[in-house]
C-alpha cells in the first residue's frame, strides 16, 4: 500500500469514528438552549457549527448518539423543552439544582423509550404531573427506572395512569413538593421491582395505600411530614423487604400489633415519631434484630416496654419521648444494647431507680431521662459513660447534688447537662473540688429550692453558654467572674436571694455586647432537639412544644434582692433579647439608652423603686411584645405608637404618676408627645420578626389561658 493510500484509510478511519453529532439531534439542544433565560454559559460552548458531542453537559455513545446529560448546579433559569424527548438514545438526563420553572414535559420526555434515569430534582418546577394520554398508557414498557422530581413546587393530585407505563420503576422521590390527595399506590402493581418510595414532605393525605403491601422488593418507604390518617393497613407490612419504613409527623393512629410488626424483619430504621399511636410497644419488636433507630416519640403509646427490647443489639438510637411509657427499667437488660448511642425518654411515666446496665452502654452520647418518676442516687459505675455530650435528668426525684457532679464532671465531652427539679432543699456545692466540665455550654439546675452561693467552680466553664440556676434559695453576691465567661449569653438566677449590685457586672458580658452572636451560635445544632412547655408546674403532653430555637439572649435576675440604680451602659447590650430585672430593689431613672436595645422582645422592670418618665423612645423597639413596669414610681406620658398600642393597662399599674395609655389618669395634651417610631431594616426584620410574632401569641396564650402575670411566665427548657 503506498502512503498516499495509507492516508487516505487512516482519515477514512477517523472520520467514522469521530462521526459527529447527528443534525436533528443538535437541533433538538438548541431548542432546548432556545427555552432557558438564563442559560449559565452554555451558549459559548454549544455553538451551531461544532459536534455536539463536545458540548459541556454532553455524553455521546460509540455511535454519536447522545446518552447523557449532565447539566446540574448550573443556574439554568427558564423552562424544560419538551424536544429532549426527541432524543431516541438518552440515557440519563440530570438537570438537578437549578433553577428550572414552569411544568415537566414528563410525558415527552420518557416517549423517548430509552430514558432511564431523570433527575430533575432542587429546581422551581410547578403545577401537576402530566396523566399520560390514554394511546400511550400500557402500549409501550418505558425503561425509567429513577425519577426524581424531589424539592420542587409540583402540585395537585398524583396521577394514576403515568405509573403504569413505567414498569420498570426501581426508585420515585417525589419528596418536598406540594402533591395533595391520596397517595399513589398502583406502583407494586406495575413496577414491581421499585425498591425506594420517597413521598415525605408532601400533603398527601387519606389512608396509607394498602396496595404498597404489594411492593415486594420495596427496601425504602418514606412518608413522613404529610396528613396521612387512620391505621397503618395490615397489607403494609406484607412489604417484607422494608429497611427503612418512615412516617413521621403525621395523623396515624391505632395500635402497633405484634403480628405486623414480626413481619419487617429486616427493618433496620422504624420512625414513627409524632403521629397518634396508642397501645404498648409490640414484644416481636425484640425479632427485629437488624433494627438501628426504633422513633416512636411524641405518640399516645402506654405499658411498659417489652422485655425483648434487649433483643435489638443492633439498636442505635431509642427514641421513646415524650409518650405514657411507664415501669421500671431496671427489667430491661441494656448490657446487651451496647451500641446505643442515644436513649431518649424524656416525658414519660418511667418509675425506679436508673438501672445498672445502662451503664454498659459505653457508646451513649445522648441520655434524655428528664421528666419521668426516676428517684435514687447516681451510681459511680455511670463514670463509663465517657461519650456522654448530652445528660438531661430533670424533673424526677433523684438525690445526691454533690455525688452527681462529680460523677458528671468527668464526661469530658459534655455539653448539655440538665438537672433541673431534682435534689430538692439540698445544698448546691460551691467549692472547687467540682472541676471538670471542660465542654460544658448549657447547665441548668432550677427549680430545686437549692441553698448555697453561687458555685465557685462555674467559673471554670469556659465555653458555658446557658447557665439556669432559677428559683432556688441561692444567697450572697454574683460574683464578677460571671462577665470573663466569653461565651454566656442566657443566664437566668431569677426567684433567689442574691443580694448587692449585679448590673455593673452584667453590663461587660461579651456576648451580649454584639449582635450577631445569637444566630452563631443557634447554628449549632445540639444532638437532641429542645423542648420546652408552657406550664410550670407538671406539664401534661399537649404543654410540650419542640423549641425551634436553642438560646435566647436573656438576663432574668429577677426576684432577688438586686440594688443600684440601672447604668446608662444597660444600652451596651445590644444582643439582649429578654431583660428582666422585676421584682427587686432597683432605684433611679430607667435610662435613655436602654432604648439602644433594638432586639428586646420582653422588657421586665416591674415591681422595684424606679422613678421619672418612660423613655418615650422605647416604642421604637418593634420587637418589644411583652413590657411590664407596673408597681414602681414613674410619672409622666406613657409612649404611644409602636409596640405601645398593644400593652394595656396592667403593663403600668402601679405607678399613681403615670398618665395616658388606657390608664383613667388622661395627660394634659401638652405632655402627651408621640415620639417618632424609627424605620426598621429589613434584615433586622426577617430576622427578628417570626420570633416576635411567636413570641407574642404565645405570650398572650399564656396569659389568657393560665392567668399567669408576666413575671411568672417561664420556660421549661431541657
Ligand atoms: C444550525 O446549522 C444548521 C446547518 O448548518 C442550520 O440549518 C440551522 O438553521 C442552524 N441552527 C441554528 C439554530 O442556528
Ligand atoms: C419530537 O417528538 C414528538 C413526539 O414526542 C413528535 O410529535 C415530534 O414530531 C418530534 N419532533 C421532531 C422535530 O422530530
Ligand atoms: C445528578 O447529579 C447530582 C450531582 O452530581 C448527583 O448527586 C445525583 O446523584 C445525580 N442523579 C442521579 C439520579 O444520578
Ligand atoms: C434523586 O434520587 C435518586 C434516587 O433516589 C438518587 O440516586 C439521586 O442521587 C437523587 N438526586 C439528588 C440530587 O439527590
Ligand atoms: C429524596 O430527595 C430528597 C431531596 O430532595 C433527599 O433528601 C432524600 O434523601 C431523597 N430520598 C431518598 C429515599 O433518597
Ligand atoms: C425542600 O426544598 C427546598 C427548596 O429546594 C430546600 O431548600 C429544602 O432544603 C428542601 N427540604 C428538604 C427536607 O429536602
Ligand atoms: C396485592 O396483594 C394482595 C394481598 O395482600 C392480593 O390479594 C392482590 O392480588 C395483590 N394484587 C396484585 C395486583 O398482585
Ligand atoms: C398480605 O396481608 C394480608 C393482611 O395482613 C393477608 O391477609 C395476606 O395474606 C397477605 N398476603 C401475602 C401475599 O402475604
Ligand atoms: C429475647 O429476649 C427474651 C427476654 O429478654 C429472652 O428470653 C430471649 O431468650 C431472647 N431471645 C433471643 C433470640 O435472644
Ligand atoms: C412503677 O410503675 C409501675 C407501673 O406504673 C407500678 O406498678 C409500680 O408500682 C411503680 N413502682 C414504684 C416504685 O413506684
Ligand atoms: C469527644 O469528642 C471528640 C470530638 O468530637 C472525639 O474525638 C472523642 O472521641 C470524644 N471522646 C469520647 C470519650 O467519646
Ligand atoms: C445609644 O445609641 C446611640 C446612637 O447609636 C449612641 O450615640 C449612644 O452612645 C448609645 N448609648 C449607649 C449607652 O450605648
Amino acid at each position: 500500500m503506498d502512503l498516499l493510500g495509507f492516508a487516505v484509510v487512516l482519515l477514512l478511519s477517523l472520520a467514522s469514528s469521530t462521526s459527529s453529532c447527528k443534525d436533528h439531534e443538535k437541533s433538538f439542544f438548541l431548542q432546548f438552549l432556545a427555552g432557558l433565560s438564563e442559560d449559565g454559559g452554555l451558549a459559548v460552548s454549544w455553538q451551531n457549527d461544532t459536534d455536539c458531542c463536545t458540548w459541556e453537559g454532553i455524553t455521546c455513545g460509540t455511535d454519536a448518539t447522545i446518552t447523557e446529560i449532565s447539566l446540574v448546579s448550573k443556574g439554568l433559569e427558564g423552562h424544560i423543552s419538551p424536544y429532549l424527548g426527541n432524543l431516541t438514545g438518552l440515557m440519563r438526563l440530570n438537570l438537578s439544582h437549578n433553577l428550572l420553572s414552569g411544568e415537566l414535559p414528563l410525558e415527552e420526555l420518557v416517549s423517548s423509550t430509552s430514558l432511564v434515569i431523570l433527575d430533575i430534582s432542587f429546581n422551581h418546577l410547578s403545577g401537576a404531573l402530566q396523566e399520560f394520554s390514554a394511546q400511550i398508557s400500557e402500549t409501550t414498557i418505558r425503561p425509567l427506572q429513577v425519577l426524581n422530581i424531589s424539592s420542587n413546587l409540583f402540585t395537585a393530585q398524583f396521577p394514576t395512569n403515568t405509573w403504569k407505563v413505567m414498569n420498570n420503576l426501581v426508585a420515585l422521590n417525589a419528596s418536598n413538593n406540594s402533591f395533595t390527595g391520596q397517595a399513589p399506590s398502583s406502583f407494586c402493581i406495575s413496577a414491581p421491582s421499585i425498591t425506594e418510595l420517597d413521598l415525605s414532605f408532601n400533603r398527601f393525605g387519606g389512608s396509607v395505600p394498602q396496595d404498597i403491601g404489594n411492593c415486594s422488593m420495596l427496601r425504602v418507604l418514606k412518608g413522613g411530614h404529610n396528613n396521612f390518617h387512620g391505621a397503618l393497613p395490615d397489607e403494609l407490612f406484607n412489604a417484607s423487604s422494608l429497611e427503612y419504613l418512615s412516617f413521621p409527623d403525621n395523623v396515624l393512629n391505632g395500635v402497633l400489633d405484634d403480628a405486623n410488626i414480626i413481619k419487617l424483619r429486616k427493618l433496620s430504621i422504624l420512625d414513627l415519631e409524632r403521629n397518634m399511636f396508642i397501645g404498648k410497644i409490640p414484644n416481636s419488636i425484640g425479632q427485629l434484630k437488624r433494627l438501628e433507630e426504633l422513633h416512636l416519640g411524641h405518640n399516645n403509646m402506654y405499658g411498659e416496654l417489652p422485655l425483648t427490647l434487649g433483643n435489638c443489639t443492633n439498636l442505635k438510637i431509642l427514641d421513646l419521648k415524650i409518650n405514657y411509657l411507664s415501669g421500671d427499667l431496671g427489667k430491661i437488660n441494656f448490657s446487651s444494647l451496647s451500641n446505643l448511642m442515644i436513649i431518649d425518654l424524656l416525658v414519660n411515666n418511667f418509675n425506679g431507680t436508673i438501672p445498672e446496665s445502662i451503664y454498659d452502654c459505653t457508646n451513649l452520647i445522648a441520655l434524655r431521662l428528664s421528666w419521668n418518676k426516676f428517684h435514687g442516687e447516681f451510681s459511680q459505675r455511670m463514670d463509663r459513660l465517657r461519650s456522654l455530650s448530652f445528660l438531661s435528668v430533670g424533673g424526677n426525684a433523684f438525690a445526691n447534688i454533690r455525688n452527681a457532679l462529680h460523677i458528671f464532671k468527668s464526661f469530658r465531652n459534655l455539653t448539655v447537662l440538665s438537672i433541673e427539679q431534682n435534689f430538692m432543699h439540698e445544698i448546691l456545692p460551691e467549692d472547687e473540688t467540682i472541676d471538670g466540665f471542660e465542654s460544658l455550654q448549657h447547665l441548668e439546675i432550677y427549680g430545686s429550692s437549692l441553698s448555697g452561693k453561687m458555685p465557685v467552680w462555674l467559673s471554670k466553664l469556659k465555653n458555658l453558654e446557658k447557665l439556669f440556676l432559677y428559683d432556688n434559695r441561692l444567697t450572697g453576691t454574683v460574683p464578677v467572674w460571671i462577665n470573663k465567661l466569653n461565651f454566656l449569653i442566657c443566664l437566668d438566677i431569677s426567684n433567689n436571694s442574691f443580694t448587692g449590685e449585679i448590673l455593673m457586672t452584667l453590663i461587660q458580658m461579651p456576648m451580649l455586647k454584639s449582635e450577631k452572636t445569637v444566630a452563631n451560635i443557634d447554628a449549632r445544632v445540639l444532638i437532641l432537639p429542645t423542648y420546652m412547655s408552657s406550664k410550670k408546674d407538671l406539664p401534661a403532653l399537649k404543654d410540650w412544644k419542640y423549641e425551634y430555637r436553642i438560646l435566647r439572649a436573656e438576663v432574668n435576675v429577677a426576684r432577688n434582692g438586686f440594688t443600684s440604680v440601672i447604668p446608662p451602659e444597660i444600652g451596651r447590650l445590644k444582643a439582649l433579647d429578654m431583660l428582666d430585672l422585676s421584682f427587686n430593689s432597683f432605684s433611679g431613672e430607667i435610662p435613655q439608652a436602654i432604648c439602644n436595645l433594638t432586639n428586646l422582645e420582653m422588657l421586665d422592670l416591674s415591681s422595684n423603686n424606679l422613678m421619672g418618665a418612660i423613655p418615650l423612645e422605647l416604642n421604637k423597639l418593634h420587637f418589644l411584645s411583652a413590657f411590664n413596669v407596673s408597681n414602681n414610681d414613674l410619672e409622666g406620658p406613657i409612649p404611644t405608637g409602636g409596640q405601645f398600642d398593644t400593652f394595656d393597662n396592667s403593663s403600668f399599674i402601679g405607678n399613681p404618676k403615670l398618665c395616658g395609655g388606657m390608664l383613667s389618669h388622661h395627660c394634659n395634651s401638652a405632655k402627651a408627645v408621640h415620639a417618632p417610631a424609627s424605620t426598621l431594616s429589613t434584615d433586622q426584620f426577617s430576622d427578628k420578626v417570626i420570633f416576635g410574632v411567636a413570641f407574642g401569641l404565645f405570650f398572650a396564650l399564656g396569659v389568657l389561658l393560665d392567668q399567669i402575670v408576666l413575671s411568672k411566665l417561664r420556660f421549661l427548657q431541657f
